[in-house]
């Protein structure tokens, strides 16, 4: 699908994309040289970089009856093999700096992006350089690119509660009140029974702290609905990444538009496995039922190397949206989004 002259020149703003999923094999393979380290998925080496780039064709599951192969990489197993490349301060503001160069190029205005701290402090990487990478690429993005951001801590939802906290403690003089790196506070990687509910408490706390809201309700995933359920009424999310079942249930349709909590939608990462006629009237639904959503890209160079606006072309041309009704969405991400008002009234 090409992008049309259309959605390329509409300004945007994202609000669901993970940092750490959006590392190029380009850069990776330079961070893999300056780093001295090896490319790889667990006993498996990428010697070329052929051999990289044909690593990030994931597959869904390692269920051999579903197709799934052992010595395939999943795409979250994927996405974290390529984080063992970043290890310095400068790492990560590479990386920052090559997303927002991106955003430049696609006419977005604004992002908030996720980071996934304890992905690399876990492999014994410093806080700090973490967090200093992103600020600085935060500062010099905002000046080089004229991309603004506000960045959104997440919890690791598969580690421990007690460690996703302790992490949190860390970063926090990156926070809102301190360094102004992130302003929100969000929860991802595998929701595979880690319900939001087991965060309630670290996420009253970042609330306390000044911190917005927000949890990854996975498309699809077992226990979705209660997921969903428990993000709204038990830890009162701001806005939901993802969330897209919520039109099963009446009751989470109605949660959903009584709090004005939005949905940060992906329609490549759903689209990778559920057929077109089924996804794509889902969108149509969301608008006639009053939901307010807006399209991102998730992780995406682990999805096809589709970007945001790959995903807003998708929603245009299969879900047969109107001009009009696409620039809606882009308008409800400046809505959605945790960006200060004069920024907000700037953007839209
Ligand atoms: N889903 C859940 N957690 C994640 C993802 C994702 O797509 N990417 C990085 N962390
Ligand atoms: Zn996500």
């Amino acid at each position: 699908l090409t992008i049309s002259p259309f959605i390329a020149s509409l300004p945007k703003v994202e609000l669901h994309v993970h940092i750490e999923g959006t590392l190029r094999p380009s850069l990776r393979w330079n961070l893999a040289q300056r780093n001295n380290i090896p490319l790889r998925f667990k006993s498996q080496e990428y010697h070329t970089y052929e051999q990289l780039v044909a690593s990030y064709n994931v597959t869904y599951n390692h269920r051999p009856e579903l197709g799934g192969r052992r010595d395939v990489p999943t795409f979250l197993e994927a996405y974290f093999a390529g984080c063992e490349v970043l290890l310095q301060e400068d790492d990560f503001y590479d990386l920052g700096m090559d997303y927002l160069s991106r955003c430049q190029q696609m006419n977005v205005c604004y992002a908030e992006p996720f980071f996934d701290i304890q992905a690399h402090t876990r492999r014994g990487v410093p806080a700090e350089n973490v967090l200093n990478g992103y600020l600085r690429a935060q500062r010099d993005g905002a000046a080089k690119y004229g991309v603004r951001s506000n960045w959104i801590f997440c919890f690791i939802r598969d580690e421990p509660v007690e460690d996703g906290e302790a992490a949190y403690l860390e970063a926090l003089p990156w926070g809102k009140s301190g360094h102004g790196l992130f302003h929100a506070v969000g929860l991802a990687s595998n929701a595979y029974e880690r319900p939001p509910s087991l965060f309630k408490k670290a996420f009253e706390r970042a609330r306390a702290d000044g911190h917005h809201i927000t949890m990854h309700c996975d498309f699809g995933q077992k226990d979705t609905h209660e997921h969903i359920r428990q993000a709204i009424f038990e830890v009162q999310t701001e806005r939901i990444d993802h969330g897209l079942d919520a039109l099963d249930r009446d009751e989470l349709i109605a949660g959903l538009v009584e709090r004005g909590i939005g949905l940060t939608l992906c329609p490549h990462a759903y689209h990778r496995r559920t057929a077109t006629e089924v996804l794509f009237p889902k969108l149509r639904q969301l608008l006639d039922r009053g939901v307010k959503f807006c399209i991102n890209s998730d992780d995406p160079v682990y999805m096809h190397d589709v970007w945001i606006d790959g995903n807003m072309e998708k929603a245009y041309h299969y879900g047969g949206l109107t001009k009009q009704e696409m620039v809606q969405l882009a308008r409800n991400a400046v809505d959605m989004s945790w960006a200060d008002e004069a920024l907000k009234r700037e953007i839209y």
